[in-house]
């Protein structure tokens, strides 16, 4: 960018001391080219998760592509981490490492591969990082209905199928109960519907069964509601 501003700058300078050939104008304008292919071809080469890091490194170099340096993930589907608990980010973490090639606790193939050469030291270090960075508010749906269908749910719970309220264990206002209840607040609602597809078939089962005892009774069209209210919570 600099580089280019600079040579407008000359160009400009150059124009206002006329006269001036379209040739040497021409001659500017390769300069720039040259520059900028001389640029692309020193770009270093993208980090890669098994070299030995600072804690900021690795959030911003490994982690950032799908998490955002400060864990505010922009894409719906990988989580924000931006204001978790500590101690549930680095559970997290070391459950999605496989040890002796077994499936791990947590199974994700894409998180499997990101820790596998992180030390204990590095998944400590990763969940003080991510606890500490403030979480900033996601998208929210405009479905009123589906919003107030899920703020009852949340809050209350289904007395009528046995659902639990969440805020019974996720807090009212979604900030989580540490070290063993995650916050949830704000995350983003194709996430939170995701886990709790997995909590329902057993797929993620690192939480000893208390999700899949909840979502047990509920619905398809319950756990949509309940997950884009969570979305909306600060
Ligand atoms: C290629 C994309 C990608 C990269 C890079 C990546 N992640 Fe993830 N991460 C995901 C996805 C997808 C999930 C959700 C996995 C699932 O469905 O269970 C996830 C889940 C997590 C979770 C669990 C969050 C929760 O609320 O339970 C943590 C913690 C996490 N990642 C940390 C990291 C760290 C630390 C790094 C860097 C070392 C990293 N991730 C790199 C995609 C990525
Ligand atoms: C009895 C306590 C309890 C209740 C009630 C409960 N949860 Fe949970 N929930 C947990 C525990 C424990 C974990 C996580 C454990 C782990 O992975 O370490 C969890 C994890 C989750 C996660 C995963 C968070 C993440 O970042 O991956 C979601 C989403 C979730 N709960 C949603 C809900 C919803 C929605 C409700 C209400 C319908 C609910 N929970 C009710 C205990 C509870």
């Amino acid at each position: 960018m600099k580089i280019i501003t600079s040579s407008a700058l000359i160009i400009a300078i150059a124009l206002l001391s006329a006269p001036i050939s379209s040739e040497t104008i021409a001659d500017l304008q390769d300069d720039d080219a040259d520059s900028n292919q001389e640029n692309a071809s020193t770009a270093p080469e993208p980090e890669t998760p098994a070299a030995p890091q600072t804690t900021e490194e690795i959030a911003g170099g490994v982690c950032a592509g799908c998490h955002a340096a400060d864990g505010n993930s922009i894409i719906p589907v990988n989580p924000s981490l931006a204001g978790q608990h500590a101690e549930y980010i680095t559970k997290q973490l070391i459950e999605f490492q496989s040890v002796d090639g077994e499936t791990p606790k947590r199974n994700s193939p894409v998180m499997t591969a990101m820790v596998a050469a992180l030390t204990m030291e590095n998944m400590q270090a990763l969940g003080t990082y991510y606890a500490q960075q403030e979480a900033k508010p996601g998208i929210v749906s405009d479905d009123e209905d589906l919003l107030a269908l899920g703020r009852i749910l949340y809050h209350g719970g289904n007395i009528d199928s046995n659902v639990p309220a969440c805020a019974s264990c996720h807090g009212p206002t979604g900030s989580g109960i540490p070290p063993h209840y995650p916050g949830l607040a704000g995350q983003h609602a194709a996430y939170t519907l995701t886990q709790l597809g997995l909590f329902n078939t057993g797929e993620r089962a690192n939480d000893n069964g208390v999700m899949q005892q909840v979502l047990a009774r509920m619905s398809a069209q319950e756990k949509r509601a309940v997950s884009e209210y969570i979305s909306s919570l600060r």
